[in-house]
């Protein structure tokens, strides 16, 4: 479509003029891990993860990924991931490597050591701050001094989600229009929500049979209920970025929460039906109602997954916790984050 490949676009217009090559021996970044308020589900062009709309996210703080980079006398890259030597053949480890090869010359092996601090199990050890803390390495590494737009714009060839991890707080990723996604890039929102929380619910800690990647491709293709998505999305964005710059929790709980049980709907139309619940998830999304019924203001939001994340403000935290002794709960605007 752009007649630009990814490889050729890095090269020779973000890292124009800038060395491909590692410039030290090591170098390590960390990048928080974010849920989606308003969610990036369909693409209009899969090689360069450009979306279909726009998308905006509150980050985890340090919940999130540290990624650790060292060069090797070694034929190949090794990826490990929470200590775990990966197999070559894993779809993780060759997506890592294809993402690498996107400048790196093949002569040059990594070592990649990569750690998240969020629970595995709550399906949230994602790509998005994998792809976000290693961007930020390799901008490291290779000294390229790049700033967090040109990061941004990196780290979604390997993720859509992860252009938004670059920062702390809530993040928009505009949709773009250029074929080669240089305008479609995040920035942090300039609104700080110290009381708001994210409460983590894992219900279930079975692996998705369906990735993300795999399940927008098929929502986009046979979903009948997904030609009403793309305007959903961009006018729920809109209600959301007001309500974050209002400080109106509940135009942004409703609104966020509608938006994800859209996008469900979207993939429930699918062919195969695609139906990330549990029904540990159902469960618990009942519990939630229920709670709201009470006049306790929490609201649910849910990506590819069975897992639950709530929101919530400070003052219901003893609340929530009584009802779920299991939920996690976030702060993402700790004192020590701008
Ligand atoms: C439901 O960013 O994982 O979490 O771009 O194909 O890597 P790819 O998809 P990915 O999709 C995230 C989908 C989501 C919604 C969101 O985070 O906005």
């Amino acid at each position: 479509m752009t007649g630009i490949t990814p490889a050729q676009w890095v090269q020779k217009e973000l890292l124009a003029g800038r060395c491909l090559q590692p410039v030290r021996e090591q170098a390590k970044a960390y990048a928080p891990a974010n849920i989606a308020l308003s969610k990036y589900w369909g693409k209009r062009e899969p090689d360069f993860n450009l979306p279909l709309t726009g998308s905006i996210s509150i980050s985890l703080a340090d919940h999130g990924t540290h990624t650790q980079l060292q060069v090797i006398d070694k034929p190949e890259h090794e990826v490990y991931l929470n200590g775990a030597r990966q197999g070559a053949d894993t779809g993780f480890v060759r997506q890592v490597k294809a993402w690498l090869a996107l400048f790196l010359p093949a002569s040059i092996s990594l070592r990649i050591d990569t750690r998240n601090t969020i629970p595995t199990a709550a399906g949230l050890a994602s790509s998005a701050s994998g792809y976000a803390a290693l961007a930020l390495a390799c901008n490291d590494l290779c000294d390229w001094h790049l700033d967090y737009t040109s990061l941004s714009a990196l780290a979604r060839l390997g993720s859509g989600s992860a252009s938004r991890s670059l920062w702390h707080g809530f993040v928009k990723w505009q949709a773009g229009e250029a074929d080669n996604g240089h305008d479609s890039v995040a920035y942090a929102l300039p609104a700080r929500w110290p009381q708001l929380r994210v409460g983590i619910l894992t219900v279930s800690s079975a692996v998705k049979a369906v990735s993300s990647r795999e399940g927008m491709g098929r929502t986009v293709q046979t979903s009948g209920l997904f030609k009403q998505w793309p305007a959903q999305a961009k006018g729920d964005m809109a209600i959301i970025e007001q309500a974050i710059m209002d400080h109106d929790f509940t135009g942004l709980g409703q609104t966020a929460e509608q938006n994800a049980m859209s996008m469900h709907a979207t993939m429930q139309a699918a062919w195969p039906p695609l139906v990330y619940w549990q029904p540990e998830s159902v469960a618990a999304m009942h519990q939630v109602w229920g709670l709201r019924q009470q006049g306790v203001e929490v609201y649910l939001t849910m990506d590819a997954g069975p897992n639950l994340k709530l929101l919530f403000q400070a003052a219901n935290t003893a609340t929530l916790l009584q009802h779920f002794p299991t939920l996690e709960v976030i702060q993402p605007f700790p004192a020590n984050h701008s």
